[in-house]
């Protein structure tokens, strides 16, 4: 459903603080995101785009355990790494917090005992894995066995990452402790659950019937899962790390990870609000007020949470607008081969950034020429060197340069006046006008490559008026027209320059300086 909105809330996924950040997060997620907040903020709308670390979970304890440190000096290491990189990319983020912050844990743990108070979880005590020598519950990824699906026989015990199938602890076989490798026990524990299946005839008639423009990935995905039936699902888990439930007689109970990170989203743009009121106004204005329009930009790995379990959590309080889109993306493959942290098969960030300290905008163009919009996409060095030569420097680059450097030798650097415009002039602002309605369209929908790709076609329009009119050659003979197609061609340079910015950010500012504009 389209309607009109005031203002627009844009979210990131939160990524993990267990390691760097590599070209598959900035693919997947932060550049299309950004490319999105960019141009609502050049056509002047107001827009707040939320970003921060996820701190707690497993994947920061099995990281704090392998390196005998605690789970606060990993995040610690990993959030201001991931902070910078994200900077340095030009992401930018309104705001870039983290799920260890006081507002954080406080607002998460508000949020739980609202649902807690009006009755929405359902307590539930049952018996889980448990490791006798490490004293300790064994939940998702501490638990490691053989996925029933495909064979993997290192599936966790909340996901096989091998087949993506969803799993829980008690599907696996021949289950084994990540913690001490023994063989665990079943012991009883306490939980509480927000049952999912309470909530499907609403998701349902919400996503299947009123947003059917959502992209075919998520909306296949959303209508899988509830033809498959919802269950209730456990928001609490026995660890020590992570915000405690805030229930008397709940000790060694902490929220489960996905129920305290995107309430991450909310914490970060309270904290954003707090410090600065004047300019963004009450936090509240952008997650309960109907005119504010909520997007969600993930990865497909997290379409269930943004799109089901945060949205019910949203409804069970009742006081927050839903997202009004969620478009995640595929994954992003390296030289063929799916990226890996524990296999250290990535490019990261940080080392991109020292080997090409300042050609962010490559990658950020190549990553989007080729963004994993609606299947898998695989990133080679060959493919980034070829969009680098052959797009980047031999159509744009070579026009901006070739427009610069004529209107440097004839007219000193000034822009020239035009004279009366021919047909062919005429067809070029034509065409400005016609590829700004085009590429406005295509970001409307979140078609990200080929807004880019019809980018870069104007920019080819300058390339081949260049070519056809000649202005070198006609320097001899006819100054006045030199100057109409420099006019012509320098006004073709300001309007690229606006419509590459939310793509190249750095290219943009440097090309508006030169401009002077
Ligand atoms: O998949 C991940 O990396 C998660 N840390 C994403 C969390 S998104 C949001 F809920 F915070
Ligand atoms: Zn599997």
């Amino acid at each position: 459903m389209s309607r009109q909105f005031n203002r627009t809330l844009i979210t990131s996924a939160l990524p993990y603080a267990n390691g760097p950040v590599h070209i598959g997060h900035l693919a997947g997620v932060y550049v299309p995101a950004d490319i999105y907040v960019r141009y609502l903020r050049l056509k002047g709308e107001e827009v707040l785009f939320i970003g921060g670390s996820d701190e707690h979970g497993i994947p920061i304890t099995i990281k704090a355990r392998k390196e005998g440190v605690t789970p606060q000096d990993i995040v610690d290491r990993y959030h201001g790494l991931i902070k910078k990189s994200f900077a340095k990319f030009g992401i930018s983020f309104d705001v870039y917090s983290r799920t260890t912050s006081q507002i954080h844990r406080q607002t998460a743990a508000d949020f739980f005992r609202v649902l807690y108070d009006k009755g929405q979880f359902i307590d539930q005590e049952s018996k889980q894995y448990y490791d006798e020598e490490a004293g300790q519950f064994l939940a998702d990824r501490y638990i490691v066995g053989t996925c029933p699906i495909c064979g993997n026989d290192r599936a966790y015990g909340d996901q096989c990452e091998q087949c993506g199938t969803s799993l829980s602890p008690t599907e696996l076989i021949n289950p084994k402790s990540a913690l001490s490798g023994s063989v665990p026990v079943m012991r009883k524990t306490k939980h509480w659950y927000l049952p999912l299946d309470k909530h499907e005839a609403w998701l349902r008639q919400w996503i299947l019937e009123d947003h059917k423009e959502w992209r075919s990935n998520v909306y296949g995905q959303c209508k899988s899962w509830l033809d498959m039936g919802l269950q209730p699902r456990a928001v609490s888990r026995d660890l020590d790390w992570g915000v405690p439930v805030p229930l008397p007689n709940a000790e060694g109970k902490v929220l489960y990870v996905w129920f305290d990170a995107p309430i991450g989203y909310i914490s970060n743009t309270k904290e954003l609000c707090e410090k600065q009121p004047d300019k963004y106004g009450d936090w509240q204005k952008w997650w309960k007020d109907e005119d504010t329009r909520l997007v969600h930009f993930i990865g497909k790995d997290n379409i269930v949470f943004h799109c089901i379990v945060f949205p019910a959590m949203l409804k069970a309080d009742g006081s927050y607008i839903l997202p009004d889109n969620v478009p995640a993306n595929e994954f992003l493959n390296l030289e063929g081969d799916k990226i890996s942290t524990s296999r250290n098969w990535a490019v990261w960030l940080h080392e991109y950034l020292q080997d090409f300290p300042d050609k962010q905008d490559v990658l950020r163009y190549v990553l989007t020429a080729n963004a994993p919009e609606t299947k898998d996409n695989d990133f080679t060095w060959r493919d980034f060197q070829a969009r680098n030569n052959n797009e980047l420097v031999a159509i744009y680059g070579n026009f901006v340069n070739r427009t610069l450097v004529l209107t440097q030798k004839y007219f000193d650097g000034n822009v020239p006046e035009h004279k009366e415009l021919t047909d062919y002039d005429k067809e070029v602002f034509a065409e400005i006008e016609n590829s700004k309605l085009k590429i406005e369209n295509l970001l409307d929908n979140f078609k990200f490559r080929d807004a880019l790709r019809e980018t870069m076609n104007l920019a080819r329009v300058g390339n081949k008026y260049l070519a056809d009119t000649e202005p070198w050659k006609l320097a001899k003979t006819d100054m006045a027209r030199v100057g109409t197609i420099l006019n012509v061609s320098l006004q073709l340079c300001a309007n690229l320059a606006i419509a590459f910015e939310p793509f190249l950010p750095f290219s943009s500012a440097k090309l508006r300086n030169m401009l002077n504009i």
